[in-house]
């Protein structure tokens, strides 16, 4: 990059504007960019499976109906992310490829299994919830197609996160089992919920970088604070008990005390080690190969389309 080039990206991102796709970017802002947002967008595709598991089996129409809707918007999000990502200059065969044989990752949460329905509220409530307090922040990120992409996926993430809170808040108010079954959900997926804020602070090797380029707003700590912060009264208020019995009021921060998440676990699931890893990847390139003739008959036409016009 050219002093002049370089020094308009630094005036940019101190003035806390957007980066757009033909703006001069130092070669790290654009690889930290794909990294994340490939990240981003992998989890939002294998984060279809867990929940997809349950359509088949919901106990109602109604739910039916919910759940589809809300994993095809999963989908939207990931299609959204990946088109941001290819505003970089990556393209979405490459994109597919680098999660296929592991080169990139995705959400650690997508590697624990959903074992009750009751799973499919807790995703909604703690998952989404979580989803939301890192996403909120990246509508204001300094790349302006990964910043306007957040906008609609944080609307989507909200509507998911209420769906969530009123199944389990419907359990609740249930049959003891159910009661139970709600219970058992949460114990499962509190501590992976805190873990997909990424590693603390201090362990965390681009948190730095990324908050100096306005590519994060909050660190990993501020974020997982926040959503303790928030979900603490709705768990009081659904009569569920979080499993952690460092928790509790600290009045001098006006905030919440925790417990620390088993960060062996956490970098063990990340490195591939976790319950699910293997079966979700397994899928997603089951998933891949049959649609090979989709994508073989879409460039046939376009060829055709384009031989003809
Ligand atoms: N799951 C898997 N990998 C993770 C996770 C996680 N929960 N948290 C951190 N990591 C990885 C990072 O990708 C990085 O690995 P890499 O260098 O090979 O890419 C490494 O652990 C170190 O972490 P950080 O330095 O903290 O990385 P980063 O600054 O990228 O922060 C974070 C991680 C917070 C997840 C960030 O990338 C982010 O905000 N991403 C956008 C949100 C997102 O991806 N959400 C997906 C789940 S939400 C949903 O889909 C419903």
């Amino acid at each position: 990059m050219s002093d002049v080039a370089d020094r308009t990206f630094e005036e940019t991102i101190a003035r806390h504007d957007r980066i757009e796709p033909r703006d001069a970017m130092p070669d790290d802002y654009r690889h930290t960019l794909i990294r994340q947002i490939a990240q981003h967008a992998h989890s939002e595709i294998i984060g279809m499976q867990p929940e997809g598991n349950w359509i088949t089996r919901a106990p109602s129409l109604r739910r039916k109906a919910i759940l589809l809707a809300k994993v095809q918007d999963e989908a939207g999000h990931g299609l959204y992310l990946y088109s941001a990502a290819e505003t970089l200059g990556v393209s979405r065969e490459e994109l597919t490829r680098n999660l296929l044989t592991g080169a990139q990752k995705y959400s650690s949460i997508f590697n624990y299994p959903t074992l009750s329905y009751a799973d499919v509220g807790t995703i909604g409530w703690l998952v989404d919830g979580a989803a939301i307090c890192n996403q909120v922040p990246l509508c204001r990120t300094s790349y302006g197609p990964y910043g306007r992409a957040m906008i609609r996926i944080c609307k989507e993430e909200s509507f998911h996160q209420r769906q969530g809170y009123e199944l389990l808040a419907t359990m609740m108010r249930g049959t003891d089992e159910q009661r139970a079954m709600v219970q058992e959900s949460v114990d499962r997926f509190w501590w992976p919920s805190l873990m997909m804020f990424g590693p603390p602070d201090g362990d965390s090797p681009h948190t730095a970088q990324s908050m100096a380029w306005g590519i994060k707003r909050h660190t990993n700590d501020e974020l997982r604070r926040w959503f303790v912060d928030m979900t603490v009264p709705q768990a009081e208020a659904l009569g569920v008990t979080l499993p952690d019995p460092a928790l509790a009021w600290n009045a001098e921060r006006a905030s919440y005390d925790f417990g620390e998440p088993d960060w062996d676990e956490f970098w063990a699931v990340v490195k591939g080690d976790g319950p699910c890893n293997a079966q979700r990847l397994a899928h997603r390139q089951q998933a891949y190969d049959d649609g090979a003739w989709v994508r073989e008959a879409a460039l046939a036409f376009a060829e055709k389309a384009g031989d003809e016009g």
